[in-house]
């Protein structure tokens, strides 16, 4: 069982973006918004690697995502903010993209062996780079709630 692990990363993590949008002096602001700034940049690498095949080099997905094909498979869905990934909290997300996605049918690969747990939070962070604030404060909310319940 992987997940007591996926929450130790996911605690840790948060405490360091707590930490980089705390009020400090000047210096160590910059300092730490530049450490976010390196993390996105590593998730947008991560991702045009391992995920935009699929889920589009823009985020987009499939346009035809919501509709089952014959097999009772999905396409890709967005992962802007069209889509739902940020209805789930990190503990979630991280969960499935190790593990890969719950539909026994589902082409959505398993990462696990492929990707840290700090790597998918890296793309994580690239995803909320490209949500708005509504999205980012939902999914936020959601982590939290997530990371209460299962401690
Ligand atoms: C071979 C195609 C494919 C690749 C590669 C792929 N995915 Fe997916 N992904 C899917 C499909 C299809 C779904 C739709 C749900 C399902 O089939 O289970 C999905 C679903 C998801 C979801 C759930 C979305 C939601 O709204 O709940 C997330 C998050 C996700 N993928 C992230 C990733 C990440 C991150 C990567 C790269 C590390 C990746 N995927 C690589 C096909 C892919």
């Amino acid at each position: 069982m992987t997940r007591p692990r996926i929450l130790v990363t996911v605690v840790a993590v948060l405490a360091v973006l707590a930490t980089a949008c705390g009020n400090g002096d000047n210096s160590s602001v910059e300092l730490a918004s530049g450490d976010i700034a390196t993390v996105v940049e590593e998730g947008a690498a991560l991702y045009a690697t391992y995920c935009a095949a699929c889920h589009g080099a823009n985020l987009e997905g499939h346009p035809d995502w919501r509709t089952p094909n014959a097999d009772g498979t999905y396409n890709p869905p967005p992962q802007d903010v069209t889509g739902h990934t940020w209805h789930h909290g990190d503990p979630t997300l991280v969960q499935l993209i190790s593990e890969g996605s719950p539909f026994r049918e589902s082409v959505m690969p398993a990462f696990g062996d492929t990707l840290t747990d700090e790597q998918i939070l890296a793309i994580l962070e690239f995803f909320r780079s490209n949500w708005a604030e509504q999205e980012r404060t939902f999914q936020q909310q959601a982590t939290e709630r997530e990371l209460v319940a299962d401690s």
